[in-house]
């Protein structure tokens, strides 16, 4: 089959790989559909590019048609429309039915000391192939992947498998109070996301920050109160005024470590370029290299007694964070990978009647699997209006 594999910095490419088979009664093959460009895609070709290796099969965020079924399947037979979810979680164990799926303690890498696989994600997490690709075998046949109605089009549910509830779950932990007011850093697919939900649930003052034309457009078009500038200074006193002078509620970080701002840590990672990547691997995990601005931006801006709510992925173990200033500020900071199926009963029902978060245009780019090289270059440049790709095999 044809898949997209990974080469190397900003390097992916479109290969030739074998067929997934079935390996255990429980699998189930997917003939895959729809498949997103994710930013976390974007770490994996830039900072966490230490962890990856050649020929990996990238992709997270996919969803298809069902074609095998192993032979304990019960749940699911040929034939079916599913979403996968980015965690690979089994969905019996004490974690997942805690709802922290992504910590799954059937699937955790705990030779590595991290959480439960994730599909097409580093050798952290399990180096599983992704599903950019034809066809994915996904494990827990029964319990992991998300059955969806054969209609409308594919737009509708996909982002079930990440976006949805990546950004649910970041307005969850936020803990906006009703009527309360949120600052979202990053208007990439998930801020935008995060947007929509905070909206939906109730905020009464959704703010965001970034600066890519196209994506402050999008979120002004929804009614979005946008600060076009990322510049620590500038959004703390923005939002400020925007929110008499005490901050808002809650921040949350849709950004990560890709953050523009912080020239020191961007000299840090492109070391990481000239430094053979056993070395890396290890110093990566000890020193940390992530740039840190916008968790900075968050902690200055959030009001005293407010949260930070981290969607953002970060890589590095032991970067310099403002412990004090946080202290000082009593702030609550939650984090952590989503725990999809943990909000999938809240979510699937907004899919199934009507639109009201906007996920059938969401999507600004629909291209076949071949296109993959280019539209991971125009997402990471920020090029010709990309916001969300999606790709179909
Ligand atoms: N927690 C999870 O389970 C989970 C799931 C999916 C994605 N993510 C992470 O969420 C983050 C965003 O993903 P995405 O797909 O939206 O990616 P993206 O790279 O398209 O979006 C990031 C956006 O942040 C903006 N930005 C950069 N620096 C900024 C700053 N200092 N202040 C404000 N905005 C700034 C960029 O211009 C860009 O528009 C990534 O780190 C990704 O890995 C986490
Ligand atoms: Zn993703
Ligand atoms: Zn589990």
């Amino acid at each position: 089959m044809r898949a997209v594999t990974w080469h190397g910095r900003a390097d992916v490419r479109v290969d030739t790989v074998p067929d997934p088979t079935i390996q255990d009664p429980t699998d189930v093959i997917v003939e895959i559909t729809s498949s997103g460009i994710c930013g976390s895609d974007l770490h994996l070709i830039e900072v966490m590019a230490p962890f990856m290796s050649v020929g990996d099969v990238m992709g997270h965020e996919p969803m298809g048609i069902v074609r095998e079924v192993g032979s304990e399947v019960t749940a699911l037979k040929a034939g079916d429309r599913v979403v996968v979810p980015f965690n690979i979680s089994c969905n019996t164990c004490w974690m997942c039915s805690q709802g922290l799926q992504s910590q799954c303690e059937t699937t955790q890498n705990r030779d590595q000391g991290y959480g439960a696989s994730l599909f097409g994600y580093t050798k952290l997490y399990g180096q599983v192939p992704g599903g950019q690709a034809e066809y994915l075998r996904v494990p827990f046949g029964n319990t992991l992947p998300i059955k969806v109605p054969d209609a409308p089009l594919d737009d509708r549910y996909v982002y079930l498998s990440d976006v949805l509830p990546t950004a649910w779950q970041a307005v969850q932990y936020a803990g906006i109070p009703q009527g309360g007011s949120v600052l979202v850093l990053g208007l990439g697919p998930i801020g935008d996301m995060c947007t929509r939900i905070a909206k939906h649930l109730g905020a009464g003052q959704v703010i965001a920050s970034d600066v890519v034309p196209e994506r402050l457009a999008r979120a002004r078009r929804n009614g979005i109160e946008v600060i076009d500038t990322t510049t620590q200074a500038d959004v703390v006193a923005r939002v400020r005024d925007m929110t008499d002078g005490r901050g808002p509620d809650a921040v949350i970080d849709a950004v990560g470590m890709e953050a523009h701002g912080s020239p020191l840590a961007s000299l840090a990672q492109k070391a990481t370029a000239v430094v053979p990547d056993a070395i890396m691997e290890k110093v990566m995990q000890v020193v940390g290299v992530d740039r840190l601005a916008a968790l900075n931006t968050a902690i200055e801006a959030v009001r005293r007694g407010g949260t930070i709510s981290l969607s953002g992925v970060y890589g590095g173990a032991t970067d310099p964070m403002p412990l004090m200033t946080m202290f000082d500020k009593q702030i609550q900071l939650r984090m952590g990978q989503a725990n999809v199926w943990r909000w999938v009963p809240d979510i699937l029902p907004l899919l199934l009647d009507g639109d009201p978060l906007g996920v059938d245009d969401f999507a600004t780019h629909r291209v076949p699997l071949e296109e993959a090289p280019q539209a991971y270059m125009n997402f990471r440049e920020k090029k010709d209006g990309t916001v969300k790709v999606l790709l179909q095999p």
